[in-house]
C-alpha cells in the first residue's frame, strides 16, 4: 500500500472501528460542532481514546484542558477522571463554548466539567493549581505561555500533553514565517530545554494528516 494520506485516513479508521467502536455522545458531540459551523480540528478518535488511557494510566484526577473547541477531548477526558475527578476546560469563544456545554451534559459528564470562557493568558491566572494532567490544545501562538502555566498549575508527576507539533512537517523551518509552525517550534524548544520538564514527542498520520502530540512529565 502506498503511503498516502488517503491510506492513512483508511488505516486510522480501522484502528478506530477495532479500538475505539462507536459512540453515539461523541458522535453527537461532533454533528453539533459542525452544524454550529466550528472548524473540524478536534482530536483524531485514537487520539481521544489515549488522552483518556493517559489520564487513567496516571491516575489523574484534576484535569486541565486548554482550548475547549465542541467539546469533543473534553468528554474523552472527563469520562476518565471518575465521577469524583474534575476538568477545567478554557475556551476562548463564548459560541463555542456553548456548543461544547450542551455536547458534555449530554454526554452525561457536565457536573464534572467547569468550562471557563475567556483567553487562556486571562484565565489560567485565576485558576488554583493541583492539576494532574494538561491538554493544551489551544492557539499554536501561545504555546509557551499554556506550557509555562502548566508547570506552575502542576506538581512534580503532572502529565502535559501538546497538540499538533507535526504541522505536516513545518516544524524543520526554522525561517518559518507562520505564526502557527513558529508557536509550535517554541513549546518544543521549551520542553526540550525547560528543566521543569521531561518530554518527547510522536509524529502521528491519519484522518488529521500529518501532525503529532508531545508529552511531558513536570519533574
Ligand atoms: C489547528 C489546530 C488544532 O488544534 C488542530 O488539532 C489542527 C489544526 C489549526 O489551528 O490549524
Ligand atoms: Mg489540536
Amino acid at each position: 500500500m502506498d503511503s498516502t494520506p488517503a491510506a492513512w485516513s483508511q488505516a486510522d479508521s480501522y484502528l478506530a472501528d477495532t479500538l475505539v467502536g462507536p459512540d453515539a455522545d461523541l458522535e453527537s458531540a461532533l454533528v453539533a460542532q459542525r452544524e454550529a459551523g466550528l472548524p473540524e480540528i478536534e482530536v483524531a478518535p485514537v487520539a481521544g481514546k489515549l488522552l483518556n488511557l493517559l489520564v487513567r494510566i496516571s491516575g489523574a484526577r484534576r484535569v486541565l484542558e486548554i482550548g475547549t473547541l465542541g467539546g469533543y477531548s473534553t468528554i474523552w477526558l472527563a469520562r476518565a477522571v471518575g465521577p469524583e475527578g474534575r476538568v477545567v476546560t478554557i475556551e476562548a469563544e463564548a459560541e463555542n463554548a456553548a456548543v461544547a456545554r450542551a455536547s458534555i451534559d449530554a454526554a452525561g459528564v457536565g457536573d464534572r466539567v467547569d468550562i471557563r470562557i475567556g483567553r487562556g493568558a486571562d484565565v489560567l491566572p485565576t485558576l488554583v493549581g493541583g492539576f494532574d494532567l494538561v491538554f493544551i490544545d489551544a492557539d499554536k501562538e501561545s504555546n509557551t505561555v499554556y506550557l509555562d502555566w502548566a508547570a506552575r498549575l502542576g506538581h512534580a508527576g503532572t502529565v502535559v500533553v501538546l497538540d499538533n507539533i507535526g504541522r505536516e512537517g513545518e516544524i524543520v523551518r526554522d525561517d518559518s514565517s507562520d505564526p502557527k509552525v513558529i508557536g509550535t517550534r517554541d513549546g518544543l524548544r521549551m520542553l526540550g530545554e525547560d528543566p521543569r520538564f521531561d518530554a518527547t514527542a510522536l509524529q502521528t498520520v491519519g484522518a488529521k494528516g500529518w501532525d503529532g502530540f508531545a508529552i511531558a512529565v513536570v519533574v
